[in-house]
């Protein structure tokens, strides 16, 4: 096997995140994002109070995370953030993350999950077609770069 690749069959622990990985997650977003990232407080929010999930991939650390907003219609999820460090990518975590989320909002009675995506953002739109997302329509000027985004929905 490469030097910084994985073998698939060793998954990382999947979990919910607790409020001691707040430092971790602000790490991994600095890592993965460069303009549309949150900040400690929004991410303490979207961690503590908001209605929310957030889940860790963790193998020696927090190496991946998932952050999903459920809505007050508890029908509708939106997956609001997503990402792998870029050491551990092409690994399964994401999918892995996708998983356990969809696992867990069907449970919960979640029937449309909801996100977006940017559109040169070739990775993420190939994950979520493997796991049954279509879109729907474009966002124009949806990011702070004034970049296009695509909105995508999946049935439950
Ligand atoms: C998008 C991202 C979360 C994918 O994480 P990952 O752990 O590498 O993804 P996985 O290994 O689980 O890949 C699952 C599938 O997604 C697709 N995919 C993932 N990375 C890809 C790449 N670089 N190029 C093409 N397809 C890719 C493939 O279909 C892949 O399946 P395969 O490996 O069997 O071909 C990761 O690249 C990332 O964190 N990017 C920066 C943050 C980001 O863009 N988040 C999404 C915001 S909407």
């Amino acid at each position: 096997m490469r030097k910084g690749t994985r073998d698939r069959s060793l998954k990382p622990l999947i979990r919910a995140a607790k409020k001691e990985d707040l430092d971790a997650l602000l790490n991994l977003e600095e890592i993965c994002f460069k303009e549309e990232r949150f900040f400690r407080k929004q991410l303490k929010y979207l961690l503590l109070r908001a209605r929310s999930i957030v889940l860790v991939a963790e193998d020696g650390g927090v190496i991946g995370s998932i952050l999903i907003l459920l809505r007050e219609n508890i029908h509708n999820a939106r997956i609001y953030s997503l990402n792998v460090h870029p050491a551990h990518r092409r690994q399964g975590i994401a999918s892995l993350l996708m998983d356990k989320t969809i696992g867990l909002l069907k449970e919960k009675g979640v029937t449309k999950i909801t996100l977006e995506v940017g559109v040169n953002n070739k990775p993420a739109q190939n994950l979520y077609a493997t796991k049954g997302f279509v879109v729907d329509k474009k966002l124009f000027n949806y990011y702070k770069n004034g970049d296009d985004a695509l909105h995508l929905f999946r049935k439950l």
